[in-house]
């Protein structure tokens, strides 16, 4: 059985079973009980996506610059283009990494680029190593750091930051080969403007730069500690499926490469984030979720909205922003150590179980994990009364 210190919220079930000495009639309902509520344990935290912030945009400058944490343990994940322009690049990563517990950052290709418009006019490899100085001097992680092990909610598993580009074998259809692909993507117009501002020095080639980070990648991965999964984290997406669903099929050759079609696999991936495709969803390949987790242009997002919120939760995995709301309120609470009533609903595969099972049950779920489960209401303080409570099999 594992001690209650382990239980999300440090809820002390047993002096209830043992207090409890009135008839079920007494209670005010037949699933309320007084309850004493332990000490808190310090918040552990959600881990937290975003990508694609473009803050070029004005509109989306201003929905960065508003970005906060919901408890002072979150980590956030910003999965590439910030920006074009390093001076705006900065000053998020600034902004944000005062206020997020940690923040962790890959490349996207916009911020690669050398912008005629941008101060600084490095290219290539320079320029990336200009951005990772930028975010060591911030305390931001890059691909560059060693992997961090998320001990939070959902945790243990190794956050794993990648710098992996593309290599240009995502075909278009009817394309056998890069040249193909190109030659089809020129003569219907659709051409990244990789091409003309993604400069690769001082590698040949912007699919040799994709080969070196690939193999460097693959070694550090192939070094990780297996006792605990991964999140992979890129720009891109590591398998071609997501973009399948591109307006302009064409575009797909500039989004990833078929050399990291196993890694979710091979790497024990608990889940994969990315962003490039502006197309914010949620897929699974072989059982692992792939978060694309793009805020994307204004045109975008006015059109179909925020539809899984701003930033994504990633770990722990399924929680929707809804339910960390209610989570954090409830600890809150807890924190206050004023609950007076507990209404608790057990939700089991056999059916809403009584209160009083559940409670005996809870020892052999000694494996759930007790996630947002508290409901305040609306018009009370968190130091008001609960008024439900679910157990979740983790
Ligand atoms: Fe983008």
């Amino acid at each position: 059985m594992r001690g209650r210190e382990e239980v999300g919220a440090s809820i002390d079930f047993a002096p209830l079973r043992r207090e409890r000495t009135s008839s079920r009639a007494e209670t005010p309902s037949s699933d309320c009980y007084p309850v004493r509520v332990a000490a808190p344990q310090a918040p552990v935290g959600n881990l937290l996506a975003i990508s694609d912030l473009h803050i070029s945009y004005a509109e989306n400058r201003d929905i960065a610059a508003e970005l906060e944490p919901e408890s002072e343990s979150d980590w956030l994940i910003i999965a590439g283009d910030v920006s074009e322009i390093v001076e705006d690049f900065e000053q998020i990563l600034r902004l944000l990494a005062e206020r997020f517990a940690k923040v962790i950052w890959v490349p996207g290709n916009h911020e690669l680029w050398t912008h005629p418009q941008d101060a600084v006019q490095l290219r290539g490899e320079h320029r990336y190593r200009e951005l990772v100085g930028i975010c060591r001097r911030l305390g931001v992680l890059t691909p560059e750091d060693p992997y961090p092990l998320w001990t939070g909610e959902g945790g243990p598993a190794w956050i794993v930051p990648m710098f992996v580009g593309y290599d240009y074998s995502f075909y278009p259809p009817g394309a056998r080969n890069k040249t193909e692909g190109l030659e089809i993507a020129y003569a219907s117009g659709v051409v990244c403007s990789d091409e003309f501002l993604l400069h690769p020095d001082p590698h040949p080639s912007r699919e040799d730069w994709c080969s070196a980070r690939i193999a460097e990648t693959e070694r550090r991965l192939s070094e990780l500690d297996d006792a605990y999964p991964t999140v992979l984290i890129n720009h891109y997406p590591l398998v071609r499926e997501p973009t399948d669903v591109l307006r302009y099929p064409e575009f797909a050759q500039w989004c990833g490469t078929q050399r990291t079609a196993d890694w979710h696999r091979r790497f024990r991936a608990s889940c994969v984030v990315y962003g490039h495709l502006h197309i914010p969803r949620i897929t699974h390949h072989d059982g692992v979720p792939f978060h694309e987790v793009s805020l994307g242009y204004p045109r975008e997002w006015r059109k179909h909205g925020h539809r899984h919120g701003l930033l994504r939760t990633v770990l722990p995995s399924g929680t929707t922003a809804r339910l960390r709301r209610r989570r954090t309120a409830a600890t809150t609470a807890l924190a206050a150590g004023s609950a007076r009533a507990l209404r608790l609903t057990h939700h089991h595969p056999c059916g809403v179980a009584p209160a009083e099972s559940a409670l005996a049950d809870r020892n052999a779920h000694s494996g759930a994990v007790l996630h947002a489960l508290l409901h305040l209401r609306r018009d009370e303080s968190p130091a008001a009364s609960f008024t439900s409570f679910r157990w979740l099999p983790s």
